[in-house]
């Protein structure tokens, strides 16, 4: 028995050395210390063995009991090492690899024309205020002293919700609300969307943008107009463009100016794109009519101001020499990502 013992303690313990995994061990363990594994079959069976016998097959069966516990334990942590190595490799990530990549948005180039001309205009102490897009008549024309029968009308026609509310044609009702709601001194731009019933072209499109201008002080002249646009003007489009200012007519504004920069295509030469003038039109302005200072609530004897409007559309056709005004809404990648 004894003998029998010695060679199953070098038997086990060999295979226990040689096991190739986790799953083999485990089968060792079974075979040889499971519930009727081959040792533990002889330590319980000890009550069949001669008296004299029983200590030491005793003594000798728990001790190869104990010793391959240790042994197969040893190796148990022995493998998982060498499983989890194994795993590491297998979900080794390559860091050189070239990546998917995902493209980044940018700005829109009318969101950039209003950034850079709010920029400008910040710059020059001047505060950015929003207005409704659902106006008032009111707002929209009345208080700018186009009463309803007015001509001016016919030019900016709209989308009625009600007799009294439209869509906002133009960003000149915030110069009212403006008015309406600050004290004098005033300086503000309002950038915003405005609507009119225009059929879509490569010019026109029914829905665009607009920035309104106002400064309201004492003793606020034309001079203080002409040096605030040109220094704007400049500004946006280069310091060595010209800008002139063309007498125009605004019923809300008086006198009243368009303002134009020299074409940079032809220098001012005359071209298809200047229409042969040498002079790109970009924004209206004048002196704000003392009747609509009146019905804001200021007094015109005590103060003045002027007021202008771009659209942002046509600043950044120029900027960027774009030729149809559709492509700033299809939302074409290819499009928006030259800005
Ligand atoms: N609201 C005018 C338009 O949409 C533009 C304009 C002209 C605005 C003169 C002004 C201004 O503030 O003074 O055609």
């Amino acid at each position: 028995m004894e003998e029998k013992l010695q060679l199953l303690e070098e038997t086990a313990t060999c295979e226990v050395e040689k096991a190739a995994d986790l799953e083999e061990l485990e089968n060792l363990r079974v075979k040889y210390l499971g519930k009727s594994g081959e040792v533990t079959e002889i330590l319980q069976n000890i009550g069949d063995l001669p008296p004299k016998q029983r200590p030491v097959v005793g003594k000798l069966g728990n001790k190869l009991k104990s010793k391959l516990e240790s042994a197969i334990a040893e190796k148990k942590d022995e493998l998982k090492k060498v499983a989890k190595e194994k795993r590491l490799k297998e979900e080794e990530i390559d860091v050189t690899l070239a990546g998917k990549r995902d493209d980044l948005g940018s700005k829109h180039p009318l969101t950039q024309v209003i950034d850079e001309i709010s920029e400008i205009f910040l710059g020059l102490g001047f505060r950015i205020v929003e207005g409704p897009e659902v106006e008032k008549d009111y707002y929209n024309f009345e208080a700018l002293n186009i009463p309803k029968a007015h001509p001016a009308r016919d030019m900016q026609d709209s989308f009625y919700i009600s007799e009294d509310i439209l869509l906002r044609t133009h960003t000149s009702p915030v110069q009212v609300r403006t008015m309406e709601e600050t004290d004098v001194p005033v300086r503000i731009i309002a950038p915003g969307r405005v609507y009119r019933v225009d059929e879509v072209d490569a010019n026109h499109s029914p829905v665009f943008h607009q920035v309104e201008g106002l400064m309201i002080d004492k003793n606020i002249s034309f001079s203080n107009l002409k040096g605030i646009l040109i220094k704007v003007v400049k500004e946006l489009f280069g310091e060595d463009r010209e800008v002139r200012f063309r007498p125009s007519y605004f019923p809300f504004t008086e006198p009243s100016a368009e303002v134009d920069v020299s074409c940079a295509l032809c220098g001012g030469e005359g071209c298809s794109t200047c229409s042969d003038t040498g002079w790109l039109e970009i924004l209206g302005s004048g002196m704000v009519h003392p009747r609509v200072l009146e019905m804001s609530g200021l007094d015109p004897q005590k103060v003045s101001g002027f007021a202008f409007g771009m659209g942002i559309e046509r600043i950044a056709i120029l900027k960027y020499g774009i030729t149809d005004i559709r492509r700033f809404y299809e939302n074409d990648m290819r499009f928006l990502q030259q800005f």
